[in-house]
């Protein structure tokens, strides 16, 4: 597997995100380009999530929080949610003991008290077993909403207001931060969107303030490792400005 982008933007002292996030978008349309149905589509999907797991893994990318079944997605036919959620399983048993090797951490962000116990168990394993693994942090998103992300980051606020732990004057944007997903990693610097459309989806919409937004129209199982370089490449050139001016950036480097 190449790394150019890696050592590339080392060597010109630019910027690697430290944590990638993604909305693998396309599956279905790839399986429908080849008259196969749309079940073959989320396979390929995971082949490529394997592929981009292991491309972060050896550009030493801190965590890479990827979506792959949102709150909405219940609202598709019976039998592809069916064959998704069998997919899930059968993914988390194949993968989970070689992601332990490659020292991933593996954890699942969402509302998973609706999944089946079968998947439930599965996504507890994997959890439990690389709870200290230092390498990769893996955050798979399933049945998450950015929305039901705030709400629910409401209620332990609510309750230590109502036990007079906490006041209305403490409640700020810093302390809601501490309560949403994710909350223990670094913001995402890159977001990125396969499959041709430029939204958000209501993925992590509050971490998201002040990532950079990379969309492209490569179908979710073509993406692979250089597609990866090439979003990376584009994230490096990306001046982060945080509500600064260029012009305080610059001081701030030379400085
Ligand atoms: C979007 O494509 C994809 C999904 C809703 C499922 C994503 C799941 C995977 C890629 C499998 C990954 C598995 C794990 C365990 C992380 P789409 O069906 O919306 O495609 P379309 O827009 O072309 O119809």
């Amino acid at each position: 597997m190449s790394l150019r982008s890696v050592d590339k933007i080392k060597s010109e002292h630019q910027n690697l995100p430290k944590h990638i996030v993604i909305v693998m978008d396309g599956n279905g349309r790839w399986a429908k380009k080849r008259f196969m149905p749309r079940t073959a589509g989320h396979h390929a999907g995971v082949k490529a999530t394997r592929k981009v797991v292991e491309g972060c893994v050896a550009r030493g990318i801190h965590a890479l929080t990827l979506f792959a079944f949102s709150s909405e997605n219940w609202r598709r036919p019976e039998q592809e949610v069916s064959s998704l959620m069998s997919l899930f399983v059968t993914t988390l048993q194949s993968e989970v003991k070689s992601l332990h090797e490659q020292d991933v951490r593996i954890r699942f962000i969402g509302d998973c008290t609706a999944f089946d116990e079968k998947l439930r168990e599965k996504i507890q394993q994997a959890e439990s077993l690389t709870i200290n693994n230092k390498g990769l942090q893996l955050n798979i998103a399933v049945n998450y909403g950015g929305r039901w992300d705030i709400a629910n980051a409401f209620k332990p606020i609510a309750e230590k207001i109502l036990k007079g732990e906490l006041s209305l004057e403490d409640v700020n944007a810093e302390l809601v931060n501490q309560y949403v997903s994710l909350a223990d990693l670094t913001e995402p610097d890159l977001f990125i969107r396969t499959g041709g459309e430029q939204r958000i989806s209501n993925f992590l919409i509050w971490q998201l303030a002040y990532t950079e937004l990379y969309f492209t129209d490569v179908l979710w199982p073509d993406f692979n490792a250089n597609e990866l370089d090439t979003a990376m490449e584009w994230y490096s050139s990306r001046q982060r400005r945080f509500g600064k001016t260029g012009e305080q950036l610059q001081d701030t480097n030379h400085g």
